[in-house]
Formats: C-alpha cells, structure tokens, sequence
C-alpha cells in the first residue's frame, strides 16, 4: 500500500517508516524538516514530501501525487511548544490533523492513524497513581484541561470519529504513554521527557548519569520501537471496532529498574540514581501506566521491549547508523 507517513523523520515515525518498508508497502514521508539521520540508511528507498501539515494545500497534492491510499499521521509539536504559542500549537496538533482527514478523503484513502497521547485524558485519579497504580483503559473521561497539547489531541480524536461517521474513513486514535526512543532530546521534546533517553546515551557514550531522586518511581514506559509496531498494526489491521486505543509497554518500571536493565544491557555503565518519587519534578499526578487490553484483543499489539533489550537495540542502531557518541 502507499501510506503518507506525517513526522516520519520523527524518534517513532522513522521506525514506521522502516516497518513498512520492511512489510514491502510505499511509505511517503511527509514532514517539515528534512533532517534524515534516523533513516540514514534507507534514502533513497522512499518518497519524501517537505512540507507543513497546517497546509491543506500541500498535504492535498501530496495524496493526489502519490496516490496515498493510508495515511499515519505523526507529525507535531511537543507540550511546551504548543504552550508557548497556544494558536500555532492548535493549527499544527489540531486544524492539521482535520487537514490530513480532509486531505485523506479527496483522495480516496480509506484509513487514518492518528498519534494520541495520555496528554488528552482528564487529570489522573487517585486509583491510577502510587501506591495503587491501576490500569487505565480508553473508558478514562478525555476532557483535558491541562494543557493545550492535551485539548489539540481530544479535538483531533473527536474530529477523527466525526470523519468516520460522516465518510466511513477508518479510523483510529492510539494514546500513547511515556517513549524513550533514539533522536529523542530536549530541545525538541522539552527536558522533563528525556531522562531515560539520556540515561542509555550516556552509557553508550561512557558518560555518567547522576539522577538525583525518583528512584522508586514507578511509570508505563514504552520503546519507540513498540510504539511504531502499533501504528503499523492499526494501519494494516483487516479490520477493528473501536475508535481510541491505549498503547504501553503493558507493565511499569521504576527508575531503578530501568537503571538495571541498562547496566545489564551496557556493561559499565556508570548510573545513579536517588531514592524516592517523581524523578520529573512534575508532581504526583505526572505517572501512571495505561491499560492496553483493547489494543492487544483488537490489533493484536504485545509490546516487544524491556529496557534491556530497548538499550541493546539502541547502542546496536548508535552503530548502524554512526551516530556521535560524544
Ligand atoms: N514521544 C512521546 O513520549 C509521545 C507521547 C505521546 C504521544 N506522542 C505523539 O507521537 C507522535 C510522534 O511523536 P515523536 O516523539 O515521534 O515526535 P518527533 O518530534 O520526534 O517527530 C515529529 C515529527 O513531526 C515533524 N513535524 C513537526 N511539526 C510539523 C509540521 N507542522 N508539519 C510537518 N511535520 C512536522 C517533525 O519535524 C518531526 O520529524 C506525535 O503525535 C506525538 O504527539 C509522543
């Protein structure tokens, strides 16, 4: 199939990218900043389109060109950008994700995956964080206040089922929790999200890592490979029922756990890391794992990464694709 993969630069749309190169579809990368260091070694085995997905315009001709028959929709800004400048972070999370839907039903596509995140659901419950840490499932309420990310990704999600309804378009929103994943940094995914990033490339590049506290922690952490594998299972899926699925590695880990599964992974890695919660600085209220119950029944989805096996496929790609290690 020729699937439009919007963000597919991206930390999880490079591992889409490469998954359906890998199952023999035509992806056509579609994103705004044309830095290919991530699929450095497949140039050339796909299409690429630079372009803005707040253009209609220009998402238009590229499913026209292309004859795009799925789209995947990844692109985005992070939290504290969409914060920053609350209108372009709605056109780029919001109006953009009407745009690809739009874009997608001129052009005859039958299926659209959208990228969700837990930022859309309301503010976490008391049952669904330490000391309980209960699942949650997709029957969570979604009325974000917290942020204008969180209100972009309900808006899409909604505008999604409403182009389902009103089209018969397939579609489905995947909510993921915490990623880890290669590329990730802060300048881009804001420095409260990239503490188990920088704890794997620190190891590989024989630097420390001192984390003052949080070390009993406990958080749905997922691996971008994981991730990637349920976008390409809701894309190619024969068929699913439900609109909104939560994706996670279907388990928790403590900071300390993670710490061990990459010391076990990068002998000699050099980590401390402090006891105690919220290693985030965020409160209380930042750390809880998702229940992915529908996404296994429906999609088929079993996460595949510890972080063992995460950081030793992570030093492995730090090879392949001769990324600095400085
Ligand atoms: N990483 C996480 O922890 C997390 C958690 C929940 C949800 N998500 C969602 O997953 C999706 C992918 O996230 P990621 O971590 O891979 O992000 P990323 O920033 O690594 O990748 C996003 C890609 O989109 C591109 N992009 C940004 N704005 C664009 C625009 N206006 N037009 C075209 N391209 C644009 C960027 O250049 C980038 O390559 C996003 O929808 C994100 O909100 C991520």
């Amino acid at each position: 199939m020729r699937i439009l993969v919007t963000g597919g630069l991206g930390v999880n749309g490079c591992w889409v990218t490469r998954d359906l190169l890998e199952m023999g579809h035509e992806p056509v990368v579609f994103d705004a900043r044309p830095d290919f260091t991530l699929l450095r070694d497949v140039m050339g085995e796909f299409a690429f389109v630079e372009g803005d997905v707040a253009s209609l315009e220009r998402l238009d001709a590229a499913c026209a060109e292309h004859r795009i028959e799925r789209v995947c929709h990844l692109a985005a800004v992070y939290p504290d950008a969409a914060d920053a400048d609350p209108a372009r972070g709605f056109a780029v999370n919001a109006l953009a994700t009407v745009y690809v839907l739009e874009a997608a039903r001129r052009a005859g596509a039958d299926r659209v995956v959208f990228t969700s995140s837990i930022g859309a659901l309301s503010p976490m419950t008391d049952e669904h964080l330490e000391p309980e840490m209960r699942p949650v499932d997709e029957t969570f309420p979604a009325y974000p206040t917290g942020s204008v990310y969180g209100a972009a990704k309900a808006a899409s999600e909604l505008m999604g089922i409403q182009y389902k309804r009103l089209y018969g378009i397939g579609f489905a929103a995947l909510r993921f929790a915490a990623i880890y994943g290669l590329g990730k940094g802060a300048e881009r995914h804001g420095s409260h999200n990239v503490i188990w990033t920088e704890m794997i490339e620190n190891a590989i590049a024989g630097r420390p890592t001192v984390v003052p506290r949080g070390g009993d922690q406990r958080l749905d952490l997922t691996y971008a490979r994981d991730v990637a594998r349920s976008v390409v299972l809701a894309c190619t899926a024969e068929r699913f029922e439900s609109s909104v699925f939560h994706i996670g590695s279907g388990r928790t880990y403590t900071l300390n756990d993670f710490a061990d599964g990459v010391r076990a992974a990068i002998p000699g890695a050099e980590i401390e890391v402090g006891p105690g919660l919220d290693p985030r600085g965020l409160g209380p209220r930042g750390y809880y794992a998702l229940d992915i119950s529908r996404a296994r029944r429906e999609l088929g989805y079993e996460p595949l990464y510890d972080p063992e096996k995460a950081a030793r496929d992570w030093a492995e790609w730090t090879e392949r694709l001769e990324l600095r290690r400085e």
